[in-house]
């Protein structure tokens, strides 16, 4: 079955909380708990034949929750940059980024930028590392970056927007998994989710693991995408 393997897939990693309380532990815990999962199904993805993996880690109104959990998960956001160099390399992973860059602190800056240096040559899966990203503010960019570029804006069309968009190369994702069965985008990838196959798990993004992901390909296998169009089938 190496055919019909969604060739984007988007991930909202969900349930990192719930997972440390349902332990009696601190909310950290379960984020940390959360980075291990993101490292095994970045690996089981690039197994899998996936292209391009885009993992939401951070949205824009994620800045509202304490200091202290904030500026830990940025720490990890660091750590999982560092420690995966190695792993990149060896799988040929491109790392890049969607998101406002601006918006976020000069040292986690840093470190995606020169991660996606390292990394800019290798022709494996591309990860890339939604942080900081709100796909409204994503869509209100476009249009800024637009209008710097061109002046007027009064036919803007579907293909300038696309254009100017964070990575206007990569194509739509044609699944996008959340994980801890909460129904609802949260502000992921609104422009580019248009006609994604969208697979809601109860399971918490601590517990996933390769098999996890193995379901969700399999059940994207069986749908049929019509894009407003009649059945073909
Ligand atoms: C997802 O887990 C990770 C981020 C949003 C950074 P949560 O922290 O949202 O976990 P819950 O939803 O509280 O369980
Ligand atoms: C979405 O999860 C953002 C990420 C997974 C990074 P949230 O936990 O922030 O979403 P809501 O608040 O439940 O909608
Ligand atoms: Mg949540």
């Amino acid at each position: 079955m190496e055919n019909n393997i969604p060739a984007h897939v988007g991930i909202i990693m969900d349930g990192n909380g719930r997972w440390a309380k349902q332990r009696g532990l601190v909310r950290t815990q379960g984020h940390l708990e959360g980075l291990k999962a993101a490292k095994r199904i970045v690996k089981a993805a690039s197994e899998s034949g996936i292209k391009y993996l885009t993992l939401y880690a951070f949205s824009t109104e994620n800045w509202k929750r304490a200091e202290e959990e904030v500026g830990f998960i940025m720490g990890l956001v660091k750590q999982y940059l560092r420690a995966e160099f190695d792993f990149s390399r060896q799988n040929r992973i491109r790392v890049r980024h969607a998101g406002d860059f601006s918006g976020l602190p000069p040292d986690i800056q840093k470190e995606i930028s020169d991660s996606i240096a390292d990394t800019a040559g290798f022709d494996g899966m591309q990860v890339i590392l939604a942080i900081n990203y709100g796909g409204r503010d994503e869509i209100i960019r476009a249009v800024r970056k637009f209008t710097a570029a061109n002046k007027a804006g009064e036919n803007i069309s579907e293909q300038d927007i696309c254009a100017y968009l964070d990575n206007p190369d990569v194509p739509d994702p044609d699944m996008i998994i959340r994980s801890a069965g909460e129904y609802r985008t949260s502000n992921f990838l609104l422009w580019e989710s248009a006609y994604s196959e969208m697979y809601i798990s109860d399971k918490l993004w601590p517990d996933w693991d390769k098999e996890d992901l193995a379901a969700a390909i399999a059940n994207f296998q069986k749908r049929e995408r019509r894009y407003g169009g009649i059945a073909t089938r």
